[in-house]
């Protein structure tokens, strides 16, 4: 297959990272369909899109044509066969558990014609625990975009030992197409490149604030003013959503046994309370 094939892009999770990917598709020109378990996720997905467009046009930084071929390109369906039965790539950004995407794969396997990718927009894991759900691991990888997703230009693409290098190729010449520069892994690695350099920063800026030495906005105005860091790791985690931190550090504990992989007790009490960020209107800091 060429990147020429894909005529449709199936967006599986209309989440934080699933509605920005799914409009980006649209807009870059791809007959996107957009799916989730959550009728809520997929009105709040199409609510963005009828929003964020316009606001784009009379902010000068789109056309009304581009916006209205974002617009056309782009469906919202709670019927993950509607929106998978003639799709020739799959971006899969579901939530942070493997089993969940494991089933999704197989589902999707079976759904999909067999000839379309199946990427995983995971943000650590590596799509070789996933690809054995499918009877096409040559076709299986992951492709990992950044939050806020319409506008942070990397993706990392992962080509595991399972997928192949066509596959990895096509992923890569879709990035160029969606407007955005790919980073081609050659090698699968936990967390691929930008995790695990964030997750560093992250620890101890949670190791930091649980033991009491600065408080999460000291911490961030720290990181902002020494390290010109436009937000700071706390904000950050709001934006991203402490739940994923949360459900991110328990799959890599049940993986490693390893205490120190645990998620930070702040996260922990965070996610117990509902306070997941942005999202839930309250996290580190409140959106009220
Ligand atoms: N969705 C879409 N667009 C957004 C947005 C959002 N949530 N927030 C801001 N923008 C756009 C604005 O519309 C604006 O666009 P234009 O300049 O074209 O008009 C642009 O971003 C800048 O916005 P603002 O001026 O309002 O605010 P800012 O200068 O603070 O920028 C930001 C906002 C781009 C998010 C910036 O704060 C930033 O770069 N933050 C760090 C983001 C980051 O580190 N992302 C990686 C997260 S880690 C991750 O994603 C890992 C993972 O696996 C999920």
């Amino acid at each position: 297959m060429k990147v020429e094939d894909i005529k449709k892009i199936c967006v599986v999770g209309a989440g934080n990272m699933g509605h920005q990917i799914a409009l980006s598709a649209a807009l870059a020109g791809y007959k996107v369909t957009c799916t989730d378990i959550s009728q809520d996720m997929l009105d709040k997905a199409e609510t963005f899109a009828r929003t964020y467009l316009p606001e784009r046009v009379a902010k000068g930084k789109m056309t009304q044509e581009q916006a209205d071929l974002g617009l056309n390109n782009i469906s919202f369906t709670i019927n993950l066969e509607e929106a998978a039965h003639d799709t020739d790539f799959v971006i899969e950004a579901a939530v942070e558990k493997i089993n969940t995407k494991r089933k999704l794969f197989e589902d999707l396997d079976r759904i999909t014609p067999p000839h379309a990718i199946l990427a995983t927009n995971s943000s650590f894991i590596v799509s070789s625990k996933i690809a054995d759900a499918t009877k096409r691991p040559d076709k299986v990888c992951n492709m990992h975009f950044f939050n806020p997703a319409l506008v942070m230009k990397l993706v990392e693409v992962v080509q595991g030992p399972h997928t192949s290098t066509e596959t990895a190729q096509v992923t890569m010449d879709l990035c160029a197409k969606m407007g955005k520069t790919g980073a081609w892994l050659k090698k699968e690695i936990y967390g691929f490149l930008v995790n695990r350099i964030l997750s560093a920063l992250h620890n101890e800026a949670l190791f930091l604030a649980d033991m009491g030495i600065a408080t999460p906005e000291e911490i961030d105005l720290a990181v902002m003013n020494a390290l010109g860091h436009p937000m700071g790791p706390f904000r950050l985690m709001d934006f991203t959503g402490i739940d994923l931190s949360y459900y991110i550090g328990m799959e890599r504990y049940q993986d490693t046994r390893d205490p120190k992989d645990k998620p930070s007790p702040l996260v922990v009490e965070k996610f117990a309370k509902g306070e997941w960020g942005k999202k839930t209107k309250k996290g580190f800091y409140s959106y009220e």
